[in-house]
């Protein structure tokens, strides 16, 4: 058995239509694992119970194992039969049976990090989506819930940590200096949901009392040395608990929660019950090795998964087509607790920014899907921004049209009626719908037809009378190609920009027609509208408006999020103008950034965030054709504009002392980002003094935000002090994995015309290797977000990719095909890139023995 051979690239469509509940259920499963880092033994007793009437065999799906011993009730039984990599157990007329079975598997050689695998000395599992039966045999379908016992066993001195889900009720010594430990989980779960820990850890303690005053442990599990990283994770912890207390009423359930950290990892964590498994990037934090941004990952990804206990785990998915009922809900619910935390309102920012980079993107595309998507080939290729982010913001539409009271009735109806079931969306829709008393029969399009709605707004007026006329429509997406008119919540305010009064308050418009004329009032003069405020629908609006209203909106509307978006709109105006060969005029720019840094004393973030360009990619996304060269050229001349015309502004804000790195503090962290924005624009001014002033603050910072800012603003240009920061910080962490990330990382954003060339270069550096997620994700995930980089003309960009792809498909198949979709945006470009992105498609799909997951990104993209 290889690790590739286990992954049959045969494309089989499994599609949500064709769902039946299970023939049989499993109620009770006992394992038994016999560790060892190149050989684990695994017997696992499954209590089965007929569910349908029929004498269908039993299934159990198998990925890369081999039965080596199957017992019916004790007995050796020899009615079975492999299906593929399936096992069917013949039970003949039997209504319930324990099915014993055997295998063994080699955790050091998995080199998928799906299943049971080996990292850094220590054992560990990934279950979610389908690797449950990578470890045995096993329906392994996430509405087959059972109550699992673990016993384990192995080395005392290799594993003296021995964990999995629930509580341990008992351990021993072994022969041989082995010893054992049995767990149990007394909440019925799915198999994805399943995880098992063994290795030389170290805990940070700590415990939490509920609601109620029952005391839970906690504990964080990490490699020796890195204890002292773990606090920041541990405070979002107890936070995480109390908050879901006080919002939504859910209290933990077990008297135990643990958190491993684990380097090798292909996503950002994962949820298992009572024993979540984390990346290391967002457990471990100092002030010296982490950014506040890294600090943000950490409180928020800790949340995550916590808030998945109960969206997620007591009430799970039914199938993996409803995965965005815990996804895009868990997401809801760790933006608002993040929110709570720190300023909402740069929160909002953030998540929108993000939604705009990766979802709208992924909307507009050869792989857009519906957040409950009607068919896949691999559900690895499913976890996507449109499941996880375009999700969350249908659960806030929904939030938004029922207002507080009325959603938490309903997900308190929610979480009560399905406490321990497999749910679908339908089944929260529903619970939406009768906690809060709405239709939302025609809200449901939303799960339905994929594609970013826009709406075409244009303003009226009939004697005195104001009022918007909307057009909306849904583009045409792969197997959608008419799309109905959706229920859109649009938040409205309209301002009469002369008095400085508010002319129409803050209004939730609700938009259900292809067309609609919405009423806005009586008004003496033409209102500057504030639409969409607070981002209320995942919409894109297409509205024109002088960049006089623009400027206006940008410094006095009041809401924040409205504000940040005039000035990102009058910013994105003049630069989509500027790239179309039309110059334009830049003092209302200029004028709004610096009206807007006023502020900067007051809202640090805020204005950081404000005054920041939009990325080239945004930009591009404006262009019926993305040019990356011009958009780089025009967004560097604007930025270069605005570093001179605001010289002394930035200059202020770097002359006064960084707050000290380890004052957390929303305040402390605004300041910081803002200085990294000044430096930006001092540097891109090309100031002859910026790279010292950089060099400066690289050397004198006292924490990793500053010193990573400051190299990426070195990491652009091309001064000595390039290079000998960029020396001293690899000679500084070389050692520490997650701050070599970053090593890698600013280099492969850097906007210079040789990045393609040296993201060459450092794939082979001693220090780069595809055995780690983060690490390719540091080189090649930030390469191929450098627009102008991964486009250059030759194609080198498109070829770096695609040589990753093929290197690491056979390894790591879910990570090399998630590495595919920047080289599906090929319909965006000129005709000579589009043929390059192309040819690369075909190139890799003409690599034999292409992993499932890679076939079906490739084949997507390239069909467009
Ligand atoms: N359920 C995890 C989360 O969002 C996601 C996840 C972790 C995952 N590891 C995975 C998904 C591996 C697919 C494969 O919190
Ligand atoms: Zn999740």
């Amino acid at each position: 058995m290889t690790d590739a051979s286990s992954t049959p690239a045969a494309p089989v469509t499994i599609h949500r239509g064709d769902y039946r509940s299970p023939e049989w259920l499993l109620p009770d499963i006992a394992l038994d694992f016999a560790l060892g880092l190149e050989q684990t033994h695994v017997t696992a007793a499954l209590s089965v119970e007929r569910n349908g009437e029929g004498p269908a065999p039993l299934l159990l799906r198998g990925d890369g194992i081999e039965p080596l011993a199957l017992r019916v009730d004790g007995e050796t039984w020899n009615d079975w039969r492999m299906e593929g990599s399936d096992l069917l157990v013949d039970l003949g007329d039997r209504r319930a049976a324990t099915v014993e079975i055997e295998t063994r598997i080699d955790p050091a050689a998995n080199s998928q990090l799906m299943g049971l695998y080996a990292s850094g000395g220590m054992l560990c599992t990934q279950c979610e989506a389908e690797g449950f039966r990578r470890i045995t045999f096993h329906p392994d379908r996430p509405d087959v819930l059972s109550r699992y016992k673990v016993r384990m066993e192995g080395d005392n001195a290799a594993f003296p940590i021995l964990l999995s889900n629930g509580n341990c009720v008992a351990a021993g010594e072994g022969e041989d200096g082995r010893h054992w430990a049995l767990w149990e989980d007394p909440w019925p779960k799915p198999s994805y949901l399943f995880a098992l820990v063994a290795g030389d850890l170290v805990v940070n303690r700590d415990h939490f009392t509920t609601l109620s005053g029952r005391r839970v442990e906690l504990g964080i599990w990490v490699r020796k040395g890195d204890e002292d990283r773990t606090h920041h994770a541990m405070t979002a912890l107890k936070n995480s608990m109390k908050w879901d207390e006080e919002v939504y009423g859910r209290e933990y359930d077990l008297d135990l929660f643990n958190i491993v950290a684990v380097s090798d990892f292909n996503m950002g964590a994962m949820e298992n019950k009572g024993l979540n498994i984390f990346n290391t990037r967002y457990i471990l934090a100092d002030p010296d090795t982490a950014t506040d941004m890294d600090y943000d990952g950490v409180e928020g990804v800790v949340a995550h998964e916590y808030f998945h206990n109960w969206s997620g785990n007591r009430v799970t998915c039914r199938d993996w087509f409803q995965l965005s009922l815990k996804e895009g809900f868990t997401v809801y619910r760790d933006q608002s607790f993040s929110a709570a935390m720190g300023s909402a309102a740069v929160k909002r920012i953030e998540d929108v920014r993000l939604l705009r980079a990766a979802q709208f993107p992924e909307d507009a595309g050869p792989l857009a899907h519906p957040i409950r998507p009607d068919s896949y080939q691999e559900i690895s290729n499913f976890y996507t921004a449109t499941i996880y982010n375009k999700g969350a913001e249908i659960i806030r539409m929904m939030a938004t049209l029922l207002g507080p009271e009325k959603f938490r009735r309903a997900t308190d109806l929610y979480f009560d009626r399905h406490d321990g079931e497999a749910a679908t969306c339908e089944d929260f829709v529903r619970a939406m719908e009768e906690g809060g008393g709405i239709d939302l029969s025609q809200f449901r399009r939303w799960y339905e037809q994929a594609g970013t709605p826009r709406l075409r707004i244009s303003l009226v007026e009939e004697a005195g009378e104001w009022s918007l006329d909307i057009a909306q429509s849904v583009p045409a997406t792969p197997g959608q190609p008419n799309k109905q008119p959706m229920m859109i919540p649009l938040r409205l305010a309209a301002f009469a920009m002369d008095a400085g009064a508010e002319a129409m308050a803050d209004t939730l418009v609700i938009l259900a027609e292809a067309q609609q004329r919405v009423p806005l009032g009586r008004f003496a003069t033409r209102p500057a509208l504030s639409i969409n405020r607070g981002f209320s629908a995942p919409v894109i609006v297409e509205y024109d408006r002088a960049p006089g209203e623009l400027a206006w909106l940008a410094t006095s509307d009041d809401d924040p999020f409205a504000r940040y978006e005039a000035l990102q709109q009058l910013m994105l105006d003049t630069l989509v103008a500027a790239v179309a060969g039309k110059a334009g005029d830049r003092a209302p720019v200029i004028d709004a950034v610096a009206l807007t840094l006023d502020g900067a004393e007051a809202d640090p973030a805020f204005v950081a965030e404000a005054v920041n360009l939009p990325s080239e990619a945004f930009i591009g996304d404006q262009m019926v054709t993305v040019d990356p060269d011009a958009i780089r050229r025009e967004r560097l001349a604007l930025q270069g504009e605005l570093g001179r015309a605001l010289d002394g502004a930035w200059r202020a804000l770097l002359a006064k002392p960084a707050p000290p790195a380890t004052d957390l503090s929303p305040d402390a962290k605004g300041h910081r980002r803002l200085r990294g924005v000044a430096l930006a624009y001092l540097a891109a001014r090309g100031a002859e003094d910026a790279p010292r002033i950089a060099f400066d603050i690289f050397s004198a910072a006292d924490g990793m935000t500053e010193r990573q800012a400051a190299l990426a603003v070195l990491a652009h240009g091309d001064s000595d002090e390039r290079a000998h920061a960029l020396d001293i910080f690899y000679q500084r962490y070389r050692d520490n994995p997650l701050v070599l990330d970053k090593w890698f990382q600013v280099q492969a954003w850097a906007q210079r015309p040789d990045t393609a060339a040296a993201v060459a270069d450092l794939a082979g550096h001693a220090d780069f290797t595809l055995g780690n997620p983060n690490r390719v994700r540091a080189l090649y995930g930030a390469f191929a977000s450098n627009q102008a980089a991964f486009h250059q003309a030759d194609g080198a960009g498109y070829r770096l990719l695609a040589d990753l792809v093929i290197a690491l498909d056979p390894k790591n198949p879910q990570t090399a095909a998630r590495m595919v979709p920047p080289l599906g945006r090929w319909k965006r470009f000129d005709e000579a890139r589009q043929a390059l992105m192309k040819a690369e498609l075909v190139r890799i799909l003409a690599q034999p023995g292409l992993s499932r997951d890679v076939t079906e990104q490739a084949s997507k993209s390239l069909a467009g």
